[in-house]
């Protein structure tokens, strides 16, 4: 599952209640300390300015106090959060220390801090913030998930083990797979909207259960050999679940960062866990238990690593043979690396199938981007009549050749600003020369990155036009800036980079190809936020006359 958005900050009625209540006891002691500042305020000593002093510098950042840290600096901005790390960042400079409930934070919002957490001193950044609601998505233990673990060997061998099947190379046979898939699934989807839209008329649509249906069948055809009817209500119910997980994950909750309120989300808990258990149960009994391989590895789990069942059926993960896919290199896996446990392979695969999610959502909004924007996806249908000569709909081998189409959904991936899981700083270090201790949850502001004008001309702008490279002569391609970070970067880079833009290509342009889409009065765009909620607004679909694929 793409869990990669999880993002700090907001409070719910009840915990704002609670912090406040809290804030108003609290600022009362504090008004009897020095200064007029919580005693527990961290202080920059910028002093000297010099390079030696840095070193010793702690940070500035809006008062903490006990219980609710700097929580109350939020106040009025739950919808907003990155927007107002931006604005405290104008007051305490580009790193500043802001403790969340009893959680240790430190904001970065500039490219070169970054760059440091993540690149240049990442090794030291390599932890996640142990959430409760990210144990309770994975049966209690976080380390279950690829995206909220902490740094181990059991991390370093699951990117591996994806890396083969998640980044394929141009020319590898996994690749070709991606595109046949791809291409077929789009012809699934296009059937299942025309089935719902009429030749000549233009008709409010759902698109997003469809578009998270094709997107889940992409994952399951590529990862697992198998795919689903959109009709099947279990397939339904699976894509929902895996929606609403990733709607919870990109939302902030108080509870996050003030463990105490556990109480108080007792039942929201529960229904993660349910959600949990749900997802691993239809995996089991659609996807798993059929394969011949999964027998095996159960058999040689009991009977010890040594004592190999043989079985040449279709599926198999027989000695010295290839894997057929995803599923079966997880299993096989476990042969090669007796430390992995069956649950980490299952947990791995059911994490990966989740990123259809990401997909599905990206589309979505890209969609909705160019719905106001009829010149983008003017632009976008040329590029495809230029290569397909208006014959065929766009295949996946076909994005070298339509940079602008890939450059659209990296715009919208700019504009919608959605971040980066925060980190947690895993040994006593410093950002910019700045003291940072062991345990500190380090929150990355990308929207910043993405939105300041101070890396960006005319931000606010929707033009794909900003990744395109025009050079006369030269076939135009992707440029991306170096601080372009919509998937992280450094060791913990997101690893579905590939399948995002693959998948999320081949989808948009082939609904451009047949129909023109607009805005209903409901589209209502998120800031700094990739998820929409599972049920969202409708889009309005026209096929295009004369529309010869
Ligand atoms: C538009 C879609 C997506 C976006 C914007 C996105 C973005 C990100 C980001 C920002 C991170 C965190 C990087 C960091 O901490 O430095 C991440 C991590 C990750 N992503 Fe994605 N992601 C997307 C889709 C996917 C998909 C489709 C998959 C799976 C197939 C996936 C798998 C992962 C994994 C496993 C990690 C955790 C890596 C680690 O912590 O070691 N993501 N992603």
């Amino acid at each position: 599952m793409d869990t990669a958005n999880g993002v700090v900050a907001g409070a719910d009625a009840i915990t704002v209640a609670l912090s406040l209540l809290l804030f108003v006891v609290l600022l009362m002691l504090a008004a009897t300390s020095a200064c007029g500042r919580g005693p527990w305020t961290v202080r920059r000593q910028l002093g000297t300015a010099t390079a030696v002093a840095a070193r010793t510098a702690v940070l500035d950042g809006p008062a903490a106090y006990p219980v609710i840290g700097a929580l109350h600096a939020m106040d009025g901005h739950q919808d907003k959060p990155f927007r107002r790390f931006t604005e405290l960042s104008h007051q305490y400079g580009p790193v500043f220390s802001m403790p969340m409930g009893s959680m240790p934070c430190v904001i970065v919002n500039d490219y070169p801090s970054i760059k440091e957490v993540l690149i240049t001193n990442g090794s030291k950044f390599g932890g996640r913030p142990n959430f409760t609601r990210y144990n309770a998505l994975f049966a209690g233990d976080r380390n279950n998930s690829l995206a909220l673990c902490d740094w181990s060997w059991l991390q370093e061998t699951r990117r591996k083990i994806a890396r083969m099947y998640c980044s394929p190379k141009v020319c590898s046979s996994n690749y070709g797979l991606l595109d046949s898939i791809a291409s077929d699934e789009l012809d699934v989807f296009l059937e299942s909207l025309a089935a719902v839209t009429v030749r000549g008329s233009e008709r409010e649509v759902q698109v997003k259960q469809p578009l998270m249906m094709a997107s889940a069948n992409m994952f399951l055809r590529f990862m697992c050999t198998t795919q689903f009817e959109y009709g099947d209500p279990k397939f339904q119910n699976l894509v929902r679940i895996f929606d609403e997980i990733f709607w919870d994950i990109n939302q902030g909750y108080a509870v996050d960062f003030m463990p105490w309120l556990r109480p108080f989300y007792a039942g929201h808990m529960r229904k993660l866990s349910n959600w949990s258990t749900q997802i691993r149960k239809f995996m089991m009994d659609a996807v798993i238990s059929k394969r011949s391989s999964y027998a095996r590895a159960v058999a040689e789990a009991s009977n010890g690593a040594g004592d190999r069942i043989r079985d040449d059926d279709d599926h198999g993960a027989n000695d010295g043979q290839e894997p057929t896919d995803f599923t079966d290199a997880l299993l096989m896996s476990l042969q090669k690396e007796p430390r992995l446990k069956m649950d980490h392979v299952l947990f791995e695969l059911e994490d990966f199938i989740g990123g259809h999610s990401a997909v599905g959502n990206m589309v979505m909004l890209t969609l909705s981007m160019v719905a106001t924007r009829p010149h983008v996806a003017q632009a976008i249908r040329d590029e495809a009549e230029q290569v397909t000569g208006g014959q065929r709909l766009v295949r996946l081998y076909d994005k070298p050749d339509m940079p602008y189409t890939e450059a659209t959904l990296f715009e919208t991936l700019r504009i919608i600003s959605s971040p980066i899981v925060p980190h947690v700083a895993t040994e006593n270090t410093t950002i910019q020369g700045f003291k940072i201790s062991k345990g500190t949850c380090i929150i990355i502001n990308n929207y910043e990155l993405n939105t300041s004008p101070v890396y960006w001309n005319d931000p606010e702008v929707f033009d794909p036009n900003r990744f395109v490279h025009h050079k006369p002569g030269v076939k135009p391609c992707i440029r991306k800036p170096e601080y372009f970070l919509p998937f992280g970067t450094g060791k913990r880079t997101c690893i579905g980079q590939q399948l995002v833009s693959g998948f999320g290509f081949v989808l948009l342009a082939g609904i451009l190809q047949r129909y023109e889409v607009m805005a209903t009065a409901q589209m209502a765009i998120p800031e700094a936020r990739l998820a929409l909620p599972p049920d969202t607004y409708p889009l309005i679909l026209r096929p295009l006359d004369g529309s010869r694929i």
